[in-house]
């Protein structure tokens, strides 16, 4: 076999691979993206073999530079893989082996692509995470943002999708930004987990060169070096765990995303979308569609589903490396590069809509609304729940049979359901400011609550 076909293991074989079975085999495509991860990897371990005596000061230094070239070269698109190249790993490897010959030939001393491909993928993924953590970051902020200025801005809460209660539009636009602050602490907890360095551990039993892990550990930025060496090159559920937070996040993206489309359509009209984050209709001149809004809402799908591929490919597989394993970094690119663009697309939907606090007042009229209210004043002058709620369930039916509304009873009514505060009772601002409890629809809850989000988004932890 000609040596410049033959593959990183190509000694043992007499033959190449079938093109078929390279095609198949190929990750460059996708594995590209490492190569930043893989040069500063491998530079690690460059320093971790000087340490060992396997390389002399100027060698160490040579390699470094030509890692470091091959990485420019990359990024700047000038760099010629060769069709032997089945991934990022070895493009680069040959890359610093043509420059530099037989010393090139001595990067891959007491190291195995299974342990440098998971140590470049969890590089990449802290990264990704640090990302995402922005990204929901600037969503979270532009939600409290909105919840702040209305605080006092009454709507109808809802259960099943029916009235409810009257809240306050910052409680509802606080319990998304809740949410998002849960999913910043997900990620924050999993970036502790994630950050231990595989390099090392070789092919799965370490090797018999006296390389120190926790040098290439510390030189990478990770927290500490693994703890064993079939764990180290077997483990994917950090990438597991990191799909698992990337599709409850996702659902989260959705379910707002849900809350603008249905708030911003023409019945009920209580939030307008700026026109750069809306679409028009090629068809329909008077459209002002929410598509941001509805792509964030289908993402989800996808996020789930790179989740359970990932599962799916786990499942069942023995320990140690096996090429199973190079199927876990699509759904992970793929999951980065989704929540990066819906997080930076639904925090400018968000930040620049506009919400109509007087069409959600007028929301707020109908008497059903108050039901609950009328029960707990019943209660206070002592009448238990129950028979509360079936005293007001009844006065609601009469009213109904009468075609009339609660608004229309006389003193002399009220006084006679034992509700002499009557009508006073039917108003929204009053509700929301009845209901003082810590966590609930008052204007001073919700900007309790805006204070401490405020401060979980400043340190981005994910908890106050
Ligand atoms: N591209 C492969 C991956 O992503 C590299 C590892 C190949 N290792 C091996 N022993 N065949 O997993």
């Amino acid at each position: 076999m000609n040596d410049a076909d033959a593959p990183l293991w190509g000694g043992r074989f007499s033959k190449p691979p079938a093109p078929e079975a390279e095609a198949l085999s190929r990750s460059l495509a996708f594995d590209v993206r490492l190569a930043p991860q893989d040069v500063a990897a491998s530079v690690a371990h460059v320093h971790g073999l000087e340490d060992a005596g396997l390389l002399t000061a100027e060698e160490a230094a040579a390699l470094t530079r030509a890692l470091h070239e091959v990485g420019e070269e990359i990024a700047a698109g000038g760099f010629s893989f060769h069709p032997a190249d089945e991934d990022v790993h070895s493009a680069i490897e040959r890359g610093v082996t043509e420059r530099l010959g037989d010393l090139g030939a001595k990067l891959h001393a007491g190291r195995s692509r299974n342990d440098l491909v998971v140590t470049d993928l969890r590089l990449w993924l802290l990264s990704g995470g640090e990302r995402i953590g922005a990204g929901v970051t600037r969503l979270g902020r532009a939600l409290v943002a909105h919840a702040l200025e209305h605080a006092e801005t009454v709507m109808p809460g809802t259960t099943h999708g029916r009235l409810a209660q009257p809240v306050t539009l910052g409680l509802h636009l606080l319990a998304h930004a809740w949410a998002l602050a849960r999913d910043l602490d997900r990620f924050h907890a999993w970036t502790g987990r994630a950050s231990v360095s595989p390099l090392g551990a070789g092919a799965l039993a370490t090797s018999t060169l006296p390389i120190d892990p926790g040098v290439a550990a510390s030189r990478l930025g990770f927290a500490g070096a693994f703890a064993n060496s079939i764990d180290a090159v077997s483990d994917r559920d950090f990438a597991q765990e990191f799909l698992a937070n990337a599709a409850i996040l996702g659902t989260h993206l959705s379910r707002l995303a849900a809350d603008l489309i249905r708030w911003s359509d023409e019945s009920l009209a209580w939030l307008r979308l700026d026109e750069a984050y809306a679409t028009g209709s090629s068809m329909m001149p008077q459209k002002r569609n929410p598509d941001v809004a509805e792509l964030a809402r289908a993402k989800a799908g996808r996020l789930a589903g790179h989740f359970t591929a990932l599962c799916s490919v786990l499942a069942g597989l023995p320990l140690g490396y096996h090429r199973d394993l190079q199927e876990d970094k699509e759904p992970l690119f793929d999951a980065v590069d989704t929540l990066e663009v819906v997080l930076a697309a639904l925090a400018g939907c968000v930040a620049t809509a506009e919400f109509d606090a007087e069409s959600m007042r007028r929301a707020t009229a109908p008497d059903g609304l108050y039901a609950t209210d009328l029960a707990e004043a019943l209660v206070t002058s002592g009448v238990p729940f129950r028979e509360a709620h079936r005293r007001v369930g009844e006065l609601l039916k009469r009213l109904d049979a009468q075609g009339r509304s609660l608004r229309e009873l006389s003193d002399a009514e009220w006084q006679a359901e034992g509700l002499p505060q009557g009508g006073s009772l039917l108003d929204a601002d009053r509700a929301v400011r009845a209901r003082a409890t810590h966590g609930g629809p008052s204007p001073e809850s919700v900007r309790a609550q805006a204070g401490a989000l405020e401060r979980i988004f400043d340190t981005g932890a994910g908890s106050p």
